[in-house]
C-alpha cells in the first residue's frame, strides 16, 4: 500500500500472470529504464550466485523478482566456492556442442539439455545463457567448439533438441549470438558483410529452425555489426525477422557489453541490455523523458522481460536442493561423450583393442601413451561457455587403468616431467586457468630412439594424443590448423618403432576443431577424432577404443587438407595478431583511453569488417560443388560394424517430403547409425550446391542382423 496524499491510500499490485500491464503502469519511469538494463555493472551488491552472468532488475513492492543467468553451454558456469560459505558448487561439465551435432541425434541433445536444465533448476538459476547456434564459418573460429555445425539443418535441429530438453525441466534458454558471429576478433566490432542470399539460406537459417521447432525463452543478440549495424540495434533483424516474420514473441537481451547505442537498442526491440551499464541508464532515462524513446516501445520491453521473468523458477518461489544428481549426468557425459566421438580410420581393424589381452609374461596388457594431450586432456572450451575447470578431468592413464590396462609409467613420467618443464618456461609465472590465446599447453616432446625401443618392449600398443584448444575474444591462427615439426616427428618416429614389430599405433584427436591430418593419417593406423567430449573424456575415449562402446558420431564439419583451401579462409583474420587493445576498444572507453588510442584506426579488412565472399559455398556447400578434395568429409564417420540402406517409401504428401529408410545391421557388432538426406535441387536462375543436409535421422542400437526403418521429413520449402 502506497499513500498518496494525507488519508489517501491505494493498493499496489504485486505481480502475476494476470496484471502484467498493470504493473507496468505502477512504475516509475526510473524503475521502467531498470528493468531494460541487466543488473551486473550498474548495481554492484551481494551477488547471489557468485561467476553466473548476472540477473534481472527486481522490484519488490510490486512484486517482480529478478530471473538468474548463467552461461552455458556445456556447463553451468559458476564458482565453486563462495565467500562465507563452506560448501562447494560443483557443476558438470558436459561434451561440448560440437559433440553433441556429431551424435546426429536430437533426442541426445534433448537429453544432454534435460540435465543440464536439471542442474540450473537445482542450483537456484533460472536460465542458461545457451545454446549458440552460430555455424562454422572458418575451420579457426575461436569458438566453434561452442557451436555445432558449418550446415544450418544441423546446428538448427541439434540446438532445437538441447533447448526442448533445458526448458522440459522448467529452466529457460537464451539462444546465442544472433546473428552473423562467425569470428573472435574484433568481435565487438567486426562488420559481417555478406549476401542476402547467404544470410536467409545460412546465417539465420540455423535459427529460424531453432526458433520454430523449439521457442526459446529468450535469444542473444550478437556482438557484432551486420551489414554496417551492432545486431543489438538492428531492428530488421529483431523486429521484422524474429518476431513478424518467424512468429516468436520471446525476450531480446543483448550481449555483454555490446553496441553502442542503448536507445537504439531498445528502438530495434533488443529489450534487455547485459550487464547494464550506468551510461546506458542515463541515456535511456534522458531519451524516455525528453519523448525522443517512445513510452509505448519501453512498456513493451519491460512487459517482455516481466513475461519472461514469470516463467522463471525464482518468481515462483522453488525451494531449490543446491546438489544435484552429479553421478547420474557423469554417466550420461562419459556415454553420450565416447558415443559423439568420430572414427575417422581404422585400418584392419584395428579398433576396437581387447584390453584384457595378455602378453603371456605381463599380467596386463601395456598401453603406452604418447602426446602432451594424453596427460593434459582437453575436457571443454575455454572461457566463459566452457572455462576447462569442470569438477574433474578423467586422464588417459587413469582411463586405461580403469579398463584393466597397465599404461606405461616411466614414459608417464617422463611427460609429467617436459609439462613441467615447459610450462615454467612458457609461464613463468604460473599456468593461467585458461589462456585465450595457446592452443596448447606445452610443444611437444619426441622420444629418443633409445626409449622408443624399451617402450615398444614393454607395451602393446601406442596411443598418441594431439590437442587443440581455443576459447571466446580469440580465434585460431593458421599455424593452430597445422601440425607442428615436434608433432610430425612424433607421429613418424613412433609409428616406425611399432610398426617395424607388428605393433599398432592409435591417434586421438582431442580437438577444439579440424587440424591437418596427412601425416596422421600416414602413420596411425586408426584415428579417432575425441573433439572435446566433457569431464569423463579419458574414459570416453577408451571406452571407444575397447569396443564398449562402439562410435556413432559423424563429422559436423568438413575436415579441409590445409587451411587455406575453402573460399572462407581468404576473407578470415587467421594471420591477424591478437591486440588485446583492440579487442577492447569498442565496448570499453576507459580501455581505450588507457591504450592511448586517440583516433580512429584505419578500417582492417577481416578485423574491421569481413566481406563473406564465398557467398552460401562455405563447408561441404564449397568443396562438393567444386570438386575439392577433403581429408574428411562432412558427414564423415566409422563404426565398427556395417549397415544396409533400402528405401521403404519415398514421396510428398502436401508441403512435407517423406522418405522412410530401412537400416540394417549387417556387421557383427551392435551399434548405431546416422542417416543423412542431402537434397541437389535442380539448376534454375541461381546456382546451387551439389547437394544440401536437408533432415537425419538416427537409429537406436541395433544389434547383428537387425533393422529399423527411420522416416525423414522435410518441407518442399526448405528446397526452395
Ligand atoms: C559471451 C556470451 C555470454 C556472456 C555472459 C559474453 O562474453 O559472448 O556468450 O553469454 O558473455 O557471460
Amino acid at each position: 500500500m502506497v499513500a498518496l496524499t494525507t488519508g489517501q491510500v491505494v493498493a499496489q499490485p504485486m505481480l502475476n500472470a494476470g496484471n502484467i500491464d498493470e504493473v507496468i503502469k505502477a512504475m516509475t519511469i526510473e524503475e521502467k529504464v531498470n528493468m531494460l538494463l541487466g543488473c551486473g555493472q550498474s548495481f554492484g551488491g551481494e551477488v547471489k550466485f557468485p561467476g553466473t552472468a548476472g540477473r534481472t532488475y527486481d522490484i519488490p513492492r510490486l512484486g517482480v523478482e529478478s530471473a538468474y543467468l548463467a552461461d552455458g553451454p556445456h556447463r553451468l558456469h559458476m564458482t565453486k566456492t563462495r565467500e562465507w560459505d563452506s560448501k562447494t558448487y560443483i557443476t558438470t561439465e558436459f561434451p561440448s556442442e560440437t559433440n553433441v551435432a556429431a551424435l546426429f541425434d536430437t533426442d541426445a541433445a534433448y537429453q544432454i539439455g534435460q540435465a543440464i536444465g536439471a542442474e540450473v533448476r537445482d542450483f537456484g538459476l533460472d536460465v542458461l545463457l545457451a545454446p549458440g547456434v552460430n555455424l562454422m564459418r572458418s575451420s579457426l573460429c575461436g569458438r566453434n567448439n561452442e557451436y555445432y555445425s558449418e550446415d544450418p539443418v544441423l546446428a538448427g535441429k541439434i540446438a532445437a533438441g538441447f533447448i526442448n530438453g533445458i526448458q522440459s525441466e522448467g529452466s529457460g534458454t537464451c539462444l546465442k549470438h544472433f546473428a552473423i558471429n562467425n569470428q573472435e576478433t574484433n568481435r565487438n566490432n567486426n562488420d559481417s558483410r555478406l549476401s542476402q542470399r547467404a544470410l536467409r539460406e545460412l546465417y539465420l537459417k540455423n535459427f529460424e529452425i531453432a526458433v520454430k521447432e523449439s521457442n526459446p525463452w529468450s535469444i542473444m543478440t550478437s556482438y557484432n555489426r551486420a551489414q554496417g549495424l551492432y545486431t543489438c540495434e538492428n531492428r530488421d533483424l529483431t523486429e521484422t525477422i524474429l518476431r513478424d516474420e518467424w512468429g516468436w514473441n520471446g525476450l531480446v537481451m543483448s550481449d555483454w557489453n555490446a553496441g553502442k547505442d542503448a536507445v537504439a537498442s531498445i528502438k530495434a526491440g533488443n529489450d534487455m541490455l547485459q550487464p547494464g551499464q550506468q551510461g546506458q541508464r542515463e541515456a535511456l532515462l534522458k531519451a524516455a523523458n525528453d519523448g525522443s524513446l517512445d513510452m509505448a516501445l519501453i512498456d513493451l520491453s519491460v512487459k517482455r522481460v516481466l513475461e519472461f521473468v514469470l516463467k522463471c523458477h525464482t518468481p515462483n518461489g522453488y525451494v531449490y536442493p543446491n546438489e544435484t544428481d552429479l553421478k547420474g549426468h557423469a554417466a550420461l557425459v562419459r556415454q553420450i561423450g565416447a558415443e559423439s566421438m568420430v572414427l575417422l580410420k581404422n585400418a584392419d581393424n584395428t579398433l576396437p583393442f581387447n584390453p584384457a589381452a595378455h602378453r603371456g609374461f605381463a599380467a596386463k596388457r601395456g598401453v603406452a601413451l604418447y602426446g602432451v594431450t594424453s596427460y593434459e586432456m582437453v575436457p571443454a572450451a575455454m572461457g566463459f561457455g566452457g572455462t576447462n575447470v569442470g569438477p574433474y578431468i578423467v586422464s588417459l592413464v587413469e582411463a586405461a587403468r580403469n579398463a584393466g590396462m597397465a599404461p606405461d609409467m616411466t614414459l608417464a613420467a617422463t611427460y609429467k616431467k617436459h609439462i613441467a618443464e615447459k610450462n615454467k618456461e612458457n609461464y613463468p609465472n604460473g599456468v593461467p586457468a585458461f589462456s585465450i590465446t595457446a592452443p596448447l599447453r606445452a610443444s611437444e616432446w619426441v622420444p629418443s630412439a633409445e626409449v622408443l625401443a624399451e617402450n615398444v618392449k614393454n607395451n602393446d600398443i601406442a596411443i598418441i594424443t594431439l590437442g587443440r584448444t581455443s576459447g571466446e575474444g580469440a580465434d585460431r591462427k593458421r599455424e593452430h590448423f597445422f601440425l607442428t615439426d615436434e608433432e610430425k616427428d612424433l607421429l613418424k618416429v613412433v609409428a616406425e618403432a611399432y610398426h617395424k614389430v607388428d605393433k599398432k599405433v592409435i591417434a586421438v584427436l582431442n580437438v577444439c576443431g579440424p587440424i591437418e591430418t596427412a601425416a596422421i593419417t600416414e602413420y596411425a593406423d586408426a584415428i579417432l577424432c575425441a573433439f572435446e567430449p566433457g569431464q569423463e573424456c579419458g574414459n570416453s575415449v577408451m571406452d571407444v577404443l575397447t569396443g564398449k562402446v562402439n562410435p556413432s558420431g559423424r563429422l559436423p564439419m568438413t575436415w579441409q587438407v590445409a587451411f587455406g583451401d575453402a573460399p572462407a579462409d581468404q576473407n578470415f583474420p587467421a594471420d591477424y595478431v591478437f591486440d588485446m587493445s583492440m579487442f577492447a576498444r569498442a565496448y570499453s572507453k576507459d580501455a581505450a583511453e588507457k591504450a592511448q588510442i586517440t583516433k580512429a584506426p584505419e578500417l582492417v579488412r577481416n578485423v574491421d569488417y569481413t566481406e563473406y565472399q564465398e557467398g552460401i559455398y562455405i563447408g561441404y556447400r564449397y568443396f562438393d560443388t567444386f570438386g575439392k578434395a577433403v581429408a574428411f568429409p562432412f558427414g564423415h564417420g566409422l563404426s565398427y560394424t556395417t549397415f544396409g540402406y533400402e528405401i521403404v517409401s519415398s514421396g510428398i504428401n502436401g508441403d512435407e517430403c517423406q522418405l522412410e529408410v530401412k537400416v540394417t545391421n549387417t556387421g557383427d557388432r551392435a551399434g548405431r547409425e546416422a542417416v543423412q538426406a542431402y537434397v541437389k535441387a535442380p539448376k534454375g536462375k541461381l546456382d546451387k550446391p551439389a547437394k544440401e543436409l536437408k533432415a537425419f535421422a538416427k537409429t537406436k542400437s541395433l544389434e547383428p542382423g537387425e533393422s529399423q526403418v527411420v522416416t525423414l521429413k522435410w518441407k518442399t520449402m526448405d528446397m526452395a
